[in-house]
């Protein structure tokens, strides 16, 4: 909302008098003087005026999880134990998820209550790299480095993927970087060569690396560097 609107709304207050107390200099935003009538006011900011808290600001929260196989990247789920089932935190209710990973992926998952964050991390037309361990039932093709490098065509959608690095570890293990996600991606990929993903493994997104410290099931905050990567 924008910030003449909020103050505007304010019992015993009104249009005029939202002007008078920006034009005035006596109204911050998040700890800064502001005048600006259209800065933009979230749940997250704290506005006073005079000092005086008008409103106090949630706090953002911001977590990386090691996601086990098993888990579901959801908030909810009739069967199966969710994500948020493993956090330990008194307001993990009103945690979202920036991405998610199927049933039987493993890795890195971010969690967090501020909505514009995890659009960024998660919209397609961001291109945020996602890098992930693969392992195969079967050799890999090395004609898979030049073919993904190039793009496959995904009838479903009618899409060709965007361009995708793919470095062989060993015969049947590689590291591949994406830069979009659609359904199953990596699956449907190596599945076009034949190929089974017999194990998947996410180690980073956006810039932001699973921490190695943590355990399959353990979760960290994020540092104020890896929150701002994305
Ligand atoms: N690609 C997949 O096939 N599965 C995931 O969980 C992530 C990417």
């Amino acid at each position: 909302m924008r910030l003449d609107r909020f103050l505007a709304n304010l019992p015993h207050s009104n249009r005029r008098t939202a002007l008078h107390w920006l034009a005035s200099g006596r109204v911050c935003l998040d700890g800064q003087p502001c005048r600006d009538a259209i800065a933009e006011v979230s749940v997250f900011s704290q506005v006073q005026l005079d000092e005086e808290n008008l409103q106090q600001g949630q706090p953002r929260r911001f977590w990386m999880l090691h996601k086990p196989i098993g888990v579901v990247s959801a908030t909810q789920h009739p069967e199966h134990r969710t994500v948020i089932d493993l956090l330990d935190e008194p307001d993990r209710d009103q945690l979202h998820l920036a991405g998610r990973l199927d049933l039987n992926t493993s890795g890195l998952l971010l969690l967090t209550n501020d909505g514009q964050w995890s659009r960024r991390a998660t919209l397609p037309s961001q291109h945020k790299a996602k890098v992930y361990r693969v392992d195969t039932e079967d050799d890999i093709d090395p004609a898979c480095i030049e073919a993904f490098a190039r793009g496959l065509y995904f009838a479903y959608e009618n899409l060709t993927t965007l361009p995708a690095e793919l470095r062989i570890l060993a015969p049947r293990q590689a590291l591949l970087t994406l830069h979009e996600g659609r359904y199953h991606q990596v699956k449907r990929m190596f599945g076009q060569f034949r190929n089974k993903v017999v194990g998947l493994h996410r180690l980073s997104l956006g810039g932001i690396e699973l921490d190695p410290q943590l355990a399959p099931g353990q979760y960290r905050a994020l540092t104020p560097a890896e929150i701002a990567c994305i």
